[in-house]
């Protein structure tokens, strides 16, 4: 009897990329492969990347490259080029060379892709460029198979695509329209890592405030949700701020496992870029979503995503926008340069950018993003705050790091029988990236105020 087959998934890109390699994963393993150690001990290697900004997509090329290396005289091990960099590719607009990838799978190929990986396991592959799948703009995954293990947070999709071609993004191109996931199947994958151990999960949508499954809206998701025993803490990702109602926030505050964090993506601080993207909302409609979210969630933290060098962003505009990300005293924002994307509507607008205007630009706006970072860390100091430990802190093992509800890092002195556990943990002194804290041990009295 042959041994059995062994696969390897490399994951590049967001978190709709880890939620895809984990349903790969779960159905490589129930066709009967296991998991490889390591890439060059495997018998297919796939490579699930992200095309988001111009360097993400070349990290992809760059593994690719690497993992064709791999490759012995009958051609094995495969290599699989998945994902959304994949789905562009079928499009016409991939950034890379394919000669050194066996077989293209886009993000809309899942079905059928490990049966199909077998068959091509038993084929000597020729020089005549790679198998490129069908790639379904509408495939829906709704089912997950079962786990096997399940992890302490755990991700669970509740809609695939995106319908609102934002002038800049790949995303719609390759992951195609929005559809929403049956209610039924997320109540029963999220119980499913209940059973398992999960306790945390993370709903994921481009767009989570569309969800819609008949008379079923977002809130009615994270009502279900919180209504599954033992998942403790309820994240989501990402709202968008044109369709985020105060009846969203109201269900936040009444689910008391859904956490009090709000991923915000503002991309730009000035109305007329705002308008140019295409994103549906001025910043004074931000500001209105970012005050209630405030007044219903006491101790909310708000993080954002922001762009710099959007074509036409001037240098006032420029300024207009760094004045109202410091406005909005964001607790976490991730920043990006502007990066074209071929295909996409931004790529064709006059008013380019040059490289180094965007750099400097970002440097002041991580300048300004700091102050409000270390601001809000600073007032967690003197604080209490339940900590979901999850496992030894990298830099120093004999610490344990674990996440408060509003996501931040927090690291503490305690035993290795913690991890899985939620503790609470006085915050005694704050770095940008990391609070340092020490146990509450129980019927110990300590004063101060959960975020
Ligand atoms: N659906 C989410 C975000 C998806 S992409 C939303 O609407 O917010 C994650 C982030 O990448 C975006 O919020 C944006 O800030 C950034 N991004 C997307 N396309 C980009 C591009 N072409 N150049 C630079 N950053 C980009
Ligand atoms: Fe991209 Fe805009 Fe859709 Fe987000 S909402 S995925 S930024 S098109
Ligand atoms: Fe995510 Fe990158 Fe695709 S950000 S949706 S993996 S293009």
């Amino acid at each position: 009897m042959c041994p059995p087959r062994s696969f390897f998934i490399e994951t590049l890109g967001c978190q709709m990329n880890v939620y895809d390699s984990e349903l790969l994963r779960r159905r490589f393993q129930s066709y009967g492969f296991r998991p490889a150690p390591s890439a060059d001990r495997a018998d297919v290697i796939l490579v699930n990347a992200c095309s988001i900004r111009k360097r993400a997509e070349a990290r992809a090329w760059a593994r690719l490259s690497q993992y064709a290396g791999l490759k012995g005289d009958n051609g094995h091990p495969l290599v699989v080029l998945c994902g959304c960099v994949a789905s562009r590719v079928v499009k016409g607009l991939g950034e890379g060379e394919v000669s050194g990838v066996d077989v293209v799978a886009g993000c809309g190929s899942y079905d059928h892709l490990v049966a199909i990986l077998d068959a091509q396991l038993g084929v000597r592959r020729g020089p005549n460029g790679p198998l490129v799948l069908a790639d379904s703009p509408t495939a829906t995954y709704h089912e997950m198979p079962a786990a096997g293990e399940a992890p302490l947070r755990a991700f669970v999709s509740i809609s695939r695509g995106c319908d609102s071609h934002c002038a800049y993004c790949v995303v719609p191109s390759a992951r195609g329209p929005h559809r929403s996931r049956p209610l039924r199947q997320i109540i029963d994958e999220v119980a499913a890592l209940a059973t398992g151990g999960t306790q945390e999960v993370t709903l994921l949508g481009q767009n989570v405030n569309i969800y819609r499954d008949g008379a079923a809206g977002f809130c009615e998701v994270l009502r279900a949700v919180n209504e599954i025993p033992s998942i403790a803490r309820i994240r989501f990702t990402s709202p968008h701020p044109r369709d985020m109602t105060g009846e969203v926030l109201r269900t936040m505050a009444a689910c008391e496992r859904v956490c009090e964090h709000l991923h915000l993506p503002l991309q730009s601080g000035s109305d007329p870029v705002l308008e140019a993207m295409g994103r549906g909302y001025t910043t004074s409609d931000y500001r209105g979503v970012v005050d209630e979210a405030r007044r219903i969630l006491p101790g909310v933290a708000i993080s954002t995503d922001l762009m710099v060098g959007f074509p036409g962003e001037t240098d006032d505009r420029f300024e207009a926008s760094l004045r109202f990300v410091e406005e909005m005293a964001f607790d976490a924002a991730f920043t990006f340069k502007y990066s074209p994307r071929p295909g996409t509507a931004a790529s064709r607008l006059p008013g380019q950018v040059p490289e180094e205007v965007k750099g400097a630009r970002l440097e002041r706006l991580l300048r300004v993003q700091n102050r409000a970072t270390d601001a809000s860390n600073r007032r967690l100091v003197g604080q209490r705050a339940d900590v979901l430990v999850e496992g030894l802190d990298r830099r120093k093992p004999s610490l344990l790091t674990g996440r408060t509800r509003t996501n931040r890092l927090v690291s503490f002195e305690g035993p290795d029988s913690l991890v899985g556990t939620l503790q609470t943990v006085r915050i005694e002194s704050v770095g940008r990236w990391i609070a340092f804290g020490r146990r509450v041990e129980e019927g110990a009295a300590g004063g101060g105020e959960r975020p």
